[in-house]
């Protein structure tokens, strides 16, 4: 593994003008950050070494180099799901190069079902905390000691300060926002209304399938990380009705504008 990341880091380094400071990882709902980048370096996954390629509808896969809100970026256009067919391992180790790349902080986006009562479609939640329910943990296996330390603190997953610049960013420009538990599983699935009611009774706000390994990933690198959610269904015991892809996709794009800002500002303040 470290062979493979330090080749691929070579193959980037060589392909690039600047060292990017923040990785983003432009899950649903912030697709249209790339157009507020200042693009100087782009890669297709597929011309990189040892990266996995993106398969899911509504994904494409490059690596985007650039400048945004005065701070050096790698951003991930695509991402991939452990539902894909993809172990922890691979859905994780874009992460492992972009902070071999010189990454200190992880941004990431992500689509979720609202398990929490007083949730909306179309609300953003500042994600604060998660729970990972998927079946296993990208750390599982050989630790390298030079990414970080065989047992990873998680007291503080999502970084506070972080946090707290958000729901301000979010107050000055009347930009609503919920904050929350994500719980993390595997997919493709959407839950059953059973396991809404349990994601909801073991204490989560929302449920994805993305997010959580890449956090456990960036948190044993020490890597400060930040991310939203946009509730694109609910998933509320006795109302659960059909989702589908589509609105997921759909639910996204409307919300879009209101992720965009946050963390675009967001990150000029960093
Ligand atoms: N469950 C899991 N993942 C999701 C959902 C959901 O309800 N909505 C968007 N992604």
């Amino acid at each position: 593994m470290l062979e493979q990341l330090k080749q691929t880091v070579a193959f980037i380094e060589s392909k690039i003008k600047n060292k990017p400071q923040v990785g983003i990882i432009l899950g649903t709902g912030l697709g249209g950050l790339v157009k507020e980048i200042n693009i100087q370096d782009s890669l297709g996954y597929e011309s990189i070494p040892n990266f996995p390629v993106s398969t899911v509808e509504g994904h494409s896969g490059k690596l985007i180099f650039g400048e945004l809100g005065g701070k050096q970026v790698v951003a991930m256009q695509g991402r991939f799901h452990f539902y894909e067919g993809y172990t922890l391992q691979q859905v994780t180790f874009p992460v492992r190069v972009m902070k071999m790349l010189g990454i200190q902080t992880l941004i990431v986006s992500n689509a979720s079902g609202g398990v929490n009562e007083n949730f909306s479609v179309g609300d953003v939640m500042i994600i604060e905390d998660h729970i990972n329910l998927f079946p296993s943990n990208p750390l599982i296996g050989k630790n390298y000691e030079e990414l970080g330390p065989r047992f990873p603190d998680m007291s503080e997953p999502y970084d506070h300060t972080l946090i707290k610049m958000a729901k301000e960013i979010a107050n000055k420009n009347n930009i609503k926002v919920q904050s929350g538990v994500y719980a993390g599983l595997s997919g493709p699935t959407f839950e059953t209304p059973a396991e809404y009611r349990y994601a909801r009774i073991i204490g989560a706000d929302t449920v994805g399938m993305s997010t959580v390994p890449e956090v456990i990933v960036a948190r044993h690198m020490n890597i400060t990380c930040f991310a939203v959610s946009i509730i694109t269904d609910l998933g509320i015991y006795g109302k659960t009705v059909e989702v589908s892809h589509e609105e997921v996709q759909e639910v996204a794009k409307n919300a879009e504008p209101k992720m965009t800002l946050i963390i675009k500002e967001l990150i000029a303040s960093i």
